[in-house]
């Protein structure tokens, strides 16, 4: 199957939503590219995002969970904007290696930037908003690629300058593209996981105890979470052949959805599937994809969250839903809050 949704058949959705503003003489990002490149691309970044290489950012992550929790005011604050938002942001800044001076313009860039992305939708201010935050992060990103250069160090900019496969190197372009794709693929998603997580715990007191009693179940209860209430609800690929699934034709350069959320919950892999229990055996899901456009940050936003819902939950043993409520963002395939009120009950 194809991922570049260039190829895809007119009038198709991928053709219409993901290839609208697609040139064709400009490489996509990694998400939406096909073999060979996706490989040769994917294989130069990829040992930054294994679980050894992810692990050793476990105790600087705490120290964000810390930090976001510390800004924290009020008897009432809405998670999403307080906590779920913010952490997931600020770790990819320390993990770029971004001066702490920096963190507010980078976080409001990138946040311009990672909305517009998803919005199909823009008004003309959004888009000149959008192109403006696109083109700072750009400049921003390529001077520090240079910064860099002359002095080497314990971050993802520097892995990317130091990668190389077989003779072959990353350019500046691409190191830029791939930092860019780390902010949209990554920021909104953990935020949603780690948002509907807590909102699972929160709906299942019995579950949240469960949890609190016995911190040791914290990666089985991602996991869960991860399953229960997908942050992805799903993914597409292109025939790149006519072919026929389960009797269905489908035509070569169709477009095909497929539900990661569905699968998630088949009541033939799942016994009780609508039941959340960070107990449950069988831990696995769809909810990172699968193939060779597995989700690379799929370790990273496990930690996150880990460290994340374990901290939120140390800080506050008692938090439960606020009368004011949460809102559904509406972003198409994500699934997350806008705002999500919670009370501390310290
Ligand atoms: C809960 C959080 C996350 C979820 C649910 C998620 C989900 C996914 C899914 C479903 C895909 C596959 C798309 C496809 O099949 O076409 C994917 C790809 C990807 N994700 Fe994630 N993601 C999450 C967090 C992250 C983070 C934290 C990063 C990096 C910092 C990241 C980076 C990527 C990249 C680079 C790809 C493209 C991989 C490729 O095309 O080879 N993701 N993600």
């Amino acid at each position: 199957m194809w991922s570049d949704p260039r190829k895809a058949n007119p009038g198709t959705f991928s053709a219409e939503f993901l290839g609208r503003n697609m040139s064709e003489d400009e490489d996509p990002s990694m998400l939406m590219m096909d073999e060979p490149d996706h490989r040769r691309l994917r294989s130069l970044v990829s040992q930054s995002f294994t679980p050894a290489a992810v692990e050793r950012w476990r105790d600087r992550t705490r120290d964000v969970v810390e930090r976001v929790l510390d800004g924290i005011e009020g008897d009432e604050f809405d998670l999403i904007d307080a906590f779920a938002g913010p952490v997931p942001t600020v770790v990819i800044a320390e993990m770029l290696g971004i001066d702490p001076d920096m963190h507010d313009q980078f976080k409001t860039w990138s946040d311009v930037s990672v909305i517009s992305a998803f919005n199909p939708f823009p008004t003309e201010e959004q888009r000149q908003a959008s192109d403006e935050a696109y083109t700072n992060l750009w400049n921003f990103f390529d001077s520090e690629i240079a910064e860099r250069r002359k002095n080497l160090g314990d971050d993802l900019l520097s892995d990317m300058i130091r990668a190389e496969e077989n003779g072959d190197k990353l350019t500046v372009v691409e190191m830029i593209r791939q930092a860019n794709l780390l902010l949209v693929a990554g920021n909104v998603t953990t935020t949603d996981l780690i948002g509907n997580g807590v909102k699972a715990l929160l709906d299942h007191p019995d579950q949240w105890q469960t949890l609190l009693e016995d911190p040791s179940l914290i990666n089985d209860a991602v996991e869960e979470m991860l399953r229960f209430d997908s942050p992805v609800v799903n993914s597409g690929r292109i025939a790149n052949r006519d072919m026929e699934i389960e009797g269905c034709p489908v035509a070569k350069g169709e477009s095909l959805s497929t539900s990661l959320a569905a699968a998630n919950h088949d009541p033939e892999v799942y016994p009780n599937p609508t039941e959340f229990d960070v107990t449950r055996e069988d831990t696995h899901h769809q909810s990172f994809g699968g193939g060779r456009h597995l989700c690379l940050g799929s370790h990273l936003a496990r930690l996150e969250a880990q460290e994340a819902i374990l901290g939120l939950m140390r800080r506050y043993p008692n938090l439960a839903h606020s009368e004011r409520g949460f809102t559904h963002h509406a972003i198409p395939s994500f699934r997350g809050m806008s705002s999500f009120w919670v009370k501390a009950n310290r």
